[in-house]
């Protein structure tokens, strides 16, 4: 399988390509389950969340299916309640503030808290085996414990900075907290039947380098260590750009790249004995197919056939772009890689 290769910076026939948040609200047939469900309730359902993680697959010819679910449900068992608004946001019921807060945190348990997301492991593996790869995967710490501090999405990350800055001990207690969740969360999901797990460090682009060393790549580090050799482990840390030679220090196999860096200066950053997955502009997919081919040219110009190359948008889809030129996207990567 082309995906597992590139995992492992073996030669591909073609350039394997999935999209972060593949499965979601640009598909009909997924706003159609979410007029009934709600999100929660779909990823509570094993056979509902088995079915939309194979949506994706069905009109596009992806080289990996990633496992619908999210990086916020292991809170509810860590005793933090949370919610989606209705303008889509997550709302975190009570924000973990203080060291009583921090303190009062449940150890999660993910076959107790998450059994439905082993089943639907389970029940999508049995669909894609030997076809294509499936991909767990789990928030990193800074960004669940952004989330946790905060209480929801941020703009300033105000109340997590407040943490870090003037309780650090407190800040390093949740940190720990979230570690040990998200290292049980990952190999109960490699456990049940995942090939490749993905850590989403989304928010940790708002770090300092010194502060990223600190309080953040630690805790990556630790976990990586931890679940390391029994699949392949992927660690996006999305804004990172102008700290990759930080952000590379984290254990991982491959790392994802955001588009706002060239693909070939960021796998000299990384380091070429590791894999890179990345890195078009999600908006591109908003532009004429003539935009989007260039712009794949240019990505697979710059990697030259050098093995360990995933094709992936430089962050999630948006529940707005065209299907058509998703198609279009997948289909071009495949083309204009093909190897002869
Ligand atoms: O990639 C996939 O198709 C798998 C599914 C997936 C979801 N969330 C489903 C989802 C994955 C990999 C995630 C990860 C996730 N969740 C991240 C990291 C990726 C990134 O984009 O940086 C983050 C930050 C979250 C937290 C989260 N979940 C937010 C901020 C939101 C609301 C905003 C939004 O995009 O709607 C969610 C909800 C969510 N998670 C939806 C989906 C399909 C939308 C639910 C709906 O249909 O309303």
């Amino acid at each position: 399988m082309r995906f597992l290769d590139a995992c492992n910076r073996r030669p591909v026939d073609a350039t394997p390509i999935w999209i972060m948040r593949q499965a979601g609200r640009y598909l009909p047939e997924y706003r159609a389950i979410k007029e009934k469900l709600s999100f929660i309730e779909m990823c509570e359902d094993p056979a509902t969340a088995a079915e939309v993680t194979l949506q994706p697959l069905k009109r596009f010819e992806l080289d990996a299916a990633i496992i619908f679910a999210d990086i916020l449900l292991p809170l509810t068992g860590m005793g933090i309640g949370f919610h989606f608004a209705k303008t889509g946001g997550p709302v975190i019921e009570k924000p973990v503030r203080s060291a009583a807060d921090v303190a009062g945190l449940r150890p999660f348990d993910p076959l107790e808290h998450t059994p439905y997301l082993m089943e639907a492991i389970k029940l999508v593996r049995a669909e894609v085996d030997g076809k294509v790869p499936l991909i767990g995967f789990s928030g990193a710490p800074f960004t669940l414990a952004s989330y946790i501090v905060e209480g929801g999405g941020s703009k300033n990350y105000e109340h997590v900075k407040t943490m870090m800055f003037s309780d650090p001990g407190t800040f390093i207690t949740l940190m720990e907290a979230i570690t040990e969740a998200v290292v049980d969360y990952l190999n109960a999901q490699i456990d049940a039947g995942a090939q490749v797990v993905q850590l989403f460090d989304s928010w940790v682009g708002c770090l300092s380098p010194y502060d990223y060393q600190r309080f953040a790549l630690p805790y990556v580090q630790q976990i990586i260590a931890r679940v390391k050799g029994r699949v392949p482990i992927i660690y996006f840390a999305n804004g990172a750009t102008s700290m990759l030679t930080h952000v590379a220090q984290a254990g991982a196999d491959v790392y994802g790249v955001d588009w706002r860096i060239e693909i070939d200066r960021a796998w000299d950053q990384i380091g070429h004995d590791k894999g890179v997955q990345g890195n078009l502009d999600p908006l591109t997919l908003f532009g004429s197919q003539a935009a989007i081919e260039e712009r794949v040219q240019d990505i697979l110009d710059r990697v030259g056939e050098r093995p360990g190359h995933i094709f992936n948008l430089g962050h999630g889809i948006l529940p707005t772009a065209p299907i058509d030129n998703v198609k279009f996207l997948v289909d071009t990567v495949h083309r204009l890689s093909a190897r002869s």
